[in-house]
């Protein structure tokens, strides 16, 4: 099963997304953080200052940065970093930018320099240069802004430039969710959708997403059809268990690229360490999708340990999908009995 977002997550998400900051389940202290920021900021009559979401897909960097124009009483205006490609667009969309209005761009690691360049003279005077006139007569003028907030997300902080990377005054990472957690996210996704499921129903569901409110949402989603097929008027842990030996889902949520990497790490490297290119074309998987979508959740459940030389395969790993160690060749003499 797929975890990045394809059209039917698409529309699941925007139906399950929490609008209000009450909604958002989880990451409390951080949350709570951030919206004393906001409240700050509006009682001083000031932006937001720009703030860097970061950490592992779906995890709700995307709701996150809607309730934040929400909470400032703002509009959002959408972006992405791949999407800006010429100068042009990028001052185009921020001089449109309302006051206190807040610019959201997505997977902004992979902005190209030159927009990036644009960024920190606006992020930081709240100005943009341009160029007024043609040929010798051509001049840049300096074209202020209204003051807004950039809210950035990205998988990964480490991929961005640190001259972007400090110019944000919030950084807030987001982590997995608690079992807790994801528990009430299945719940409230269940009572928006109309289905009604048991409580071992939504322990079952909770224990195999990864701590990702994304991923709870999808296999919420599947196993409802699998009790619809049944003709079950509810969700419980017999449709549950069905619906996850057919999607190849396991105790630990991990799916069938999870156990690819884990298996092509002790069995075709004796355990590592083994590079990212090398295992990624062993496990016939992008190397970003490796590092941003298994590997975080690998590491986090003790499967995996990034070395300086490479990927390692824990005792853990071992004992979970049943593989002996191979012995290190013994001393060459043994001692006596
Ligand atoms: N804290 C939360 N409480 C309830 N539901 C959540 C929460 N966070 C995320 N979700 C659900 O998970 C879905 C995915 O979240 P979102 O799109 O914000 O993730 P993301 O971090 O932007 O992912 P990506 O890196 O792939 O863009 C949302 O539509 C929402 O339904
Ligand atoms: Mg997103």
């Amino acid at each position: 099963m797929k975890i990045e977002n394809g059209a039917e997550e698409g529309i699941l998400d925007s139906t399950l997304r929490p609008r209000q900051v009450e909604e958002f389940i989880g990451q409390k202290r951080k949350l709570a953080n951030l919206i004393t920021y906001i409240r700050g900021a509006s009682e001083r009559d000031e932006p937001l200052d720009h703030v860097l979401l970061y950490g592992p897909p779906g995890l709700g960097k995307t709701t996150l940065a809607h309730i934040i124009a929400r909470e400032m009483g703002v509009e959002l205006r959408k972006t992405s970093g791949p999407v800006l490609e010429r100068k042009g667009d990028l001052t185009a969309i921020l001089t449109d930018l309302e006051p206190h209005g807040v610019l959201f761009i997505d997977e902004i690691h992979r902005l190209r320099t030159a927009m990036e360049e644009i960024l920190y003279r606006a992020m930081e005077d709240f100005q943009v240069d341009v160029i007024i006139g043609q040929g010798v007569g051509a001049r840049n003028v300096a074209l202020d802004l209204n003051p807004f907030t950039l809210v950035g997300a990205t998988t990964r902080a480490g991929l961005l430039s640190s001259p972007l990377r400090d110019r944000f005054g919030i950084l807030m990472h987001l982590d997995f969710y608690s079992s807790a957690d994801m528990m009430r996210v299945i719940r409230r996704s269940a009572k928006i959708l109309g289905v009604e499921i048991t409580e071992a129903a939504v322990i079952g569901i909770a224990g195999r997403s990864r701590g990702t409110p994304r991923v709870a949402n999808k296999l919420l989603r599947r196993v409802r059809d699998f009790a619809q097929a049944d003709a079950r008027g509810c969700i419980d842990d017999q449709v549950t268990e069905k619906a996850f030996i057919a999607l190849g889902v396991d105790e630990e949520g991990f799916d069938e690229i999870d156990r690819r990497i884990i298996h092509v790490v002790i069995d075709k490297f004796s355990g590592g360490p083994v590079g990212l290119s090398t295992l990624a074309t062993a496990v016939m998987e992008e190397k970003d999708t490796i590092e941003d979508v298994y590997e975080p959740f690998l590491i986090r459940q003790g499967f995996l340990k990034i070395t300086p030389r490479g990927r390692v395969a824990t005792e853990k790993a071992y004992s979970y999908f049943k593989r002996k160690k191979k012995q290190s060749p013994g001393p060459l003499f043994r001692e006596t009995e």
